[in-house]
């Protein structure tokens, strides 16, 4: 019979290879070799995918029903003695999958050699490393959510909280505190949206594409696809196998992740700093120093930010290890496991830490954030603004404030210790409500354009923010 799965013992002394190998691996070598060290991750996955392809061998004939049975239920007892403790695979089994294999056989006897029937690791590893990243997607994304909802809960205190605004690093415009935390919530916004795109293509089926060309067996990839909830099924077997697409992507939206997360502690450490003095750290989010008494250190955004680095690392390693292989599967791909371990635990320990931070770590200082608004000549536009509004050129409104900027730092002044007569002899345009417009408060509220820092649009951000999060959009 064509489709009959072997049952014989062929073995050769460790066990895994066939007659062609006379002798086992040099002992380096195979720990060289293993991966059993990391993708023990996997084991969930692993088994919850070989069960699909035992069902899916007993749906289509290929071994009994009865078989199929006790190769699943052997499974489920795996699953069981790891989750005990009591399964701990070392390195004689190379990997994961043949650690579960082997397991199986001395579980159940002779059938457990049948779940390998029209199957290669090659497609069982790219089973388990998808099914593996979904999750971690899905937890990623509960993570955004909850960085997202601590942002939403600052802004709502903080809607008339008044803070300066930078470019270039230097004084601009004065801003709403909201409208500043609000811009990460747009950006942990894209983050899970992106994720969510990229879990379409991560839930793709590559089970059933064999070692590369596919099965002689009469396999059913659709029903397997179907048991793992996959979206669907990969059309070309080769593409199967050797396509790490969808860990690339994974790997570039974490790394933007981070991006964000990063920007945001730089600004964390800033504040806490002795020059801006924005925010005060708290003692459970914060560290001392082991000589200098009087120190603080915003350790969690230092962390994160230095943690930014490793994840693009492995982003541009696996980049790298990608370019030159051939198809189809090179044991190179082994190394994409590490980096995507990695990859998730990070974004989601820095996710986490910075969540807390912002929930209970730190704290505004209101007072720091006032006088540093009312202490500057961040109002300089306004200025301009009122003098356009009254029909002065902008430029030519701009190159008067100039001036008058550059008198008021040589005399120590600010724009608002001017008095009603300079101003008019500045300008005929100058009138005493000059005084209201460059107003710290006023010079926010007055920003009310789409998406500008004015606190009605703010308000409205706000409510906006709120029914994406609730829409899950
Ligand atoms: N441990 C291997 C990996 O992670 C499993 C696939 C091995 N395939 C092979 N043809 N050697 O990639």
């Amino acid at each position: 019979m064509q489709h009959s799965a072997s049952t014989s013992a062929d073995s050769n002394q460790s066990g895994t290879w066939s007659q062609r190998f006379e002798s086992a691996l040099h002992p380096a070598i195979a720990r060289f070799n293993a991966s059993i060290g990391f993708d023990i991750q996997l084991i969930e996955y692993d088994l919850t995918g070989s069960q699909a392809h035992a069902k899916m061998l007993a749906h289509t004939g290929i071994i009994s029903v009865d078989e199929g049975e006790q190769l699943v239920a052997g499974l489920e007892q795996i699953r069981q003695e790891y989750r005990t403790g009591q399964f701990t695979p070392g390195i004689e089994a190379e990997d994961v999958h043949f650690a579960v294999e082997r397991r199986l056989t001395e579980l159940v006897g002779d059938v457990g050699k049948k779940l390998h029937t029209a199957r290669s690791r090659n497609d069982q590893v790219g089973t388990d490393t998808r099914l593996y990243l979904r999750s971690q997607i899905q937890l990623i994304r509960e993570r955004l959510r909850e960085f997202q909802a601590v942002l939403l809960t600052l802004a709502e205190q903080n809607v008339e909280t008044l803070i300066p605004g930078y470019t270039h690093l230097q004084r601009a415009q004065p801003l709403s505190l909201a409208h500043h935390l609000l811009a990460y919530f747009e950006m942990a916004q894209r983050d899970w949206q992106r994720l969510g795109e990229i879990y379409q293509r991560v839930n793709v089926s590559p089970l059933g594409s064999g070692a590369l060309a596919g099965t002689t067996f009469p396999i059913d990839r659709h029903y397997t696809a179907e048991l793992l909830n996959f979206g669907g099924v990969y059309a070309n077997s080769l593409d199967g196998v050797s396509d790490r697409d969808f860990a690339i992507e994974f790997l570039c939206a974490s790394s933007i992740i981070m991006v964000h997360l990063s920007r945001l502690s730089e600004e964390v450490i800033l504040w806490a700093s002795e020059e801006f003095r924005f925010i005060t750290l708290k003692d459970s989010c914060s560290t001392g120093s082991s000589i200098m008494p009087q120190k603080k250190n915003p350790d969690v955004p230092e962390l994160v930010r230095g943690k930014t680095g490793r994840v693009f690392g492995h982003l541009q390693g696996l980049l790298v290890l990608m370019k030159g292989l051939p198809l189809a599967y090179n044991k190179d791909l082994q190394e994409d496991k590490e980096a995507l371990f990695d990859a998730v635990l990070t974004v989601q320990s820095c996710l986490e830490a910075m969540t807390i931070l912002l929930r209970e770590g730190m704290e505004f200082r209101r007072d720091r954030l006032q006088a540093a608004v009312s202490e500057d000549f961040s109002n300089a536009t306004d200025v301009a603004d009122y003098l356009a509004t009254k029909g002065v050129p902008f430029r030519e409104a701009y190159n008067l404030v100039g001036k008058v900027v550059k008198t008021s730092l040589e005399q120590g002044k600010l724009l608002k210790d001017l008095t009603l007569e300079e101003w008019q002899a500045l300008h005929p345009k100058f009138e005493a409500d000059i005084y209201s417009a460059i107003d710290p408060r006023q010079v926010v509220a007055a920003r009310n354009s789409y998406g500008g820092t004015g606190f009605d649009q703010v308000r409205q951000a706000l409510k906006s923010a709120q029914e994406r999060i609730l829409d899950e959009g």
